[in-house]
């Protein structure tokens, strides 16, 4: 095991959430002429009210999800039933990460998981686990706890006990999130993370080799963000991810897939050309792709309600143009269904205090131009 420095909790603030980490201090103004974000004139279909993402979706056989919580789901009835209608897949979109599995360092807290799972259950959902090794989200008592000679230990344990807790029941386990990022300048392009500086890169193996002795049959995926834009830093992290995936299937490690975020900035450049090479790349290593957290920050978008939709649509749809061109995308996941809980409105809120509105349905249930889009294209994926 490669051991490095013992770890601050100043250096664990450092550690960013990948998404809200590109976009900065950019605001609409300063963006040049050319990346001004123009809304495209093409019309949006009207569908039958009857009909949900999941039937469009299915159809093309793809899997649609969102992510939400124990605490959304079982306190705001109208939602949940408007969740199970609409969805396949439920994400739990903090539930089962350390800091709500591991209250302490000798227990593990299901309780939020498992009425998830049994609200699942009662609705005909699948569940995906997110996730079991992520630099954000670890307990308060990590840091004091967690040293390079039990950290091995912490993480098998971990992992050992979660997947099985679950056997059987999982369509997939995002197994590690957001291993890569160029900026810290590291060999190999491996960010900065508790569990890198504790067990160097070697922990990506060993929780993927974990997660398949517990659970054999289930879906083990890498997942990571920012994979789409073109800029610099962005064709670094693509091939610093293909390269990653290379090595691990080189070396026998039981991954299936890639997790593609998919937390899109309108009014940022979009790379298609790039990105559908990359996806191409990636289905050409034999791994499926999930898009698994897809909303669009509309931070930097105009105030009108109608115009931000309608930007927001474009992204979705030039998103989504190139994804569902692409055969080994098995399922796509929104990163919350109704913009009445979105992440967005606490971690990238608009200087002028307008709700964010990044998701497919909007506060008060009603389907956005964004929810046609995504119709749209899943429809078209299946003629
Ligand atoms: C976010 C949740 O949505 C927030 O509620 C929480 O406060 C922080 O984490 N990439 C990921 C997710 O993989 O786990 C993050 O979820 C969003 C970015």
């Amino acid at each position: 095991m490669v051991l490095s420095r013992p770890i601050s909790r100043k250096r664990f603030l450092r550690y960013t959430l990948g998404a809200a980490a590109s976009v900065g201090a950019l605001t609409l103004a300063n963006l040049k002429e050319s990346q001004q974000p123009k809304a495209d004139s093409l019309p949006l279909q009207t569908y039958d009210s009857s009909l949900t993402l999941k039937h469009f979706a299915s159809k093309s056989g793809l899997l649609y999800g969102a992510a939400s919580g124990y605490q959304i789901l079982s306190t705001d009835s109208e939602y949940a039933q408007r969740f199970a209608e609409e969805c396949l897949l439920l994400v739990p979109e903090n539930d089962l990460k350390w800091r709500t599995l591991r209250p302490s360092p000798g227990e593990f807290d299901f309780f939020k998981a498992d009425w998830l799972m049994d609200f699942a259950t009662r609705n005909g959902l699948m569940v995906r686990g997110h996730a079991l090794v992520f630099h954000h989200s670890l307990p308060d008592w990590f840091d004091a706890v967690v040293t390079p000679d039990n950290a091995e230990q912490f993480l098998t344990q971990h992992i050992k006990t979660v997947v099985n807790h679950f056997k059987g029941n999982m369509h997939s386990w995002d197994v590690v999130n957001e291993a890569i990022h160029p900026e810290h300048g590291q060999r190999d392009n491996w960010r900065l993370t508790p569990w890198y500086d504790l067990l160097g890169p070697e922990y990506v193996e060993l929780a993927f080799r974990v997660a398949a002795e517990a659970d054999p049959n289930v879906t083990l995926v890498y997942n990571d963000n920012r994979l789409s834009l073109n800029r610099p830093s962005d064709r670094a992290k693509r091939s610093a991810v293909l390269r990653l995936l290379e090595r691990l299937k080189a070396n026998n490690v039981p991954v299936h897939a890639l997790g593609i975020q998919g937390h899109l900035t309108g009014g940022l450049q979009f790379d298609a050309a790039a990105f559908r090479e990359f996806l191409r790349n990636v289905a050409d290593l034999d791994l499926k792709i999930m898009i698994t957290e897809l909303d669009v920050i509309d931070q930097l978008l105009p105030a009108d309600i109608e115009v931000r939709d309608r930007l927001v649509s474009d992204m979705y749809r030039r998103y989504l143009d190139v994804v569902m061109d692409e055969p080994a995308v098995i399922s796509v996941v929104n990163w919350g269904l109704s913009d009445r809980y979105t992440w967005i409105s606490r971690h990238k809120p608009r200087q002028d205090g307008l709700p964010a509105r990044p998701l497919p349905i909007d506060a008060h249930l009603n389907r956005k131009a964004a929810w046609n889009v995504m119709a749209q294209a899943f429809e078209q994926r299946a003629a």
